[in-house]
């Protein structure tokens, strides 16, 4: 559900013995671990964007649709909740929230929404 933690970078402080390896190759691999694990926190928001979900919904409070911490803390600790919510962000309806109904998001594709959902219940 949440982002995987990783607990820094072991190693950093290791015995090095340096004959010839200084150790840059570990500390490139680990750049590159932050960088992949870093970019989806940016990506996210930007995709609800681009998809139209901030037309009717807040990160906190209602507007239209519920605000996405509200619907973190309705879902949080159920283990299907992404699934659950990734199928509803493409095919739309009502009733969890109240009568308005969201519409279909056809142009969100399925990894998309998932995506989505673990962005929004990691809100
Ligand atoms: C036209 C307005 C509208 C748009 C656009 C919209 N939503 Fe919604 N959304 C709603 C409404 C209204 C509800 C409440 C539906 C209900 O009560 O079941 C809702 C509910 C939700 C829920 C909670 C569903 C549940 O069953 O608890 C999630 C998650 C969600 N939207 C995500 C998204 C995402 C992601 C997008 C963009 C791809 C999006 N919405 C676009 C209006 C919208």
């Amino acid at each position: 559900m949440s982002r995987r933690s990783r607990s820094g970078l072991p190693g950093a402080d290791g015995p090095n013995t340096g004959h010839h390896q200084p150790g840059t190759g570990r500390a490139a691999a680990g750049l590159l671990l932050a960088l992949a694990t870093a970019l989806p926190a940016q990506a996210d928001p930007a995709l609800a964007r681009a998809r139209n979900c901030l037309t009717c919904h807040a990160l906190e409070g209602k507007v239209i649709g519920p605000g996405f911490r509200e619907v973190a803390r309705r879902y949080a600790g159920q283990a299907d909740a992404a699934d659950k919510l990734a199928v509803k962000i493409v095919k739309g309806g009502a009733g969890s929230w109240g009568v308005v109904q969201m519409p279909a998001n056809p142009q969100v594709s399925e990894a998309e929404a998932r995506r989505l959902a673990l962005w929004i219940l990691g809100r």
